[in-house]
């Protein structure tokens, strides 16, 4: 999964089908709730306060997903894999945060193309996202 194609959904109507920004900041409250008492995580996240990663992961998946752009209007262009570069992701930090989001999806009650949708793009990105170990996503293919 190259950068630019993790930055914006293909289409626009997931942001809608999922309750618009409500449901978003919910998803991700409740996603970094598990977070902040998963160990391998924790470990990960430099701020004591998830408020900051909190706020910007729900910017951010609200303009994928076809919200409004204040994501990028706020920090650029998302360059997700360079902004996880400085923190080492390994296949365990990555099949930690997968389940962690994926709980916290399963704990929304949404339609399942949309829960399907967004399954199946956080299993991807977060793959996209690992940059140590041996055992990573494929990075020399894109
Ligand atoms: C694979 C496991 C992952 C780990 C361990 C991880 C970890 C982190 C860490 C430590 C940060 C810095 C926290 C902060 O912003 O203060 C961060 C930021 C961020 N992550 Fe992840 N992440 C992962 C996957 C993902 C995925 C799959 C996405 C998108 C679907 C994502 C989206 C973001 C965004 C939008 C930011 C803020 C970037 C910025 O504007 O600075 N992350 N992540």
């Amino acid at each position: 999964m190259s950068d630019d194609s993790l930055a914006a959904a293909p289409t626009a109507n997931v942001f809608e089908a999922a309750g618009g920004e409500p449901a978003f900041r919910e998803l991700v409250g409740r996603f970094y709730a598990r977070v902040a008492t998963d160990h391998v995580l924790r470990a990960v996240y430099p701020e004591e306060d998830l408020s900051g990663a909190t706020e910007r992961l729900t910017l951010f998946l609200i303009q994928y997903w076809g919200g409004p752009g204040t994501y990028s209007q706020q920090r650029g262009h998302p360059r997700l894999r360079m902004r996880h570069q400085p923190f080492a992701i390994g296949r365990r930090e990555r099949d930690a945060w997968l389940a962690q989001m994926t709980a916290a999806v399963d704990s929304m009650e949404l339609a399942p193309a949309v829960r399907k949708a967004m399954l199946d793009y956080f299993d991807a990105a977060s793959t996209a996202m690992i940059n140590t170990g041996g055992s990573d996503g494929n990075q020399t293919q894109d």
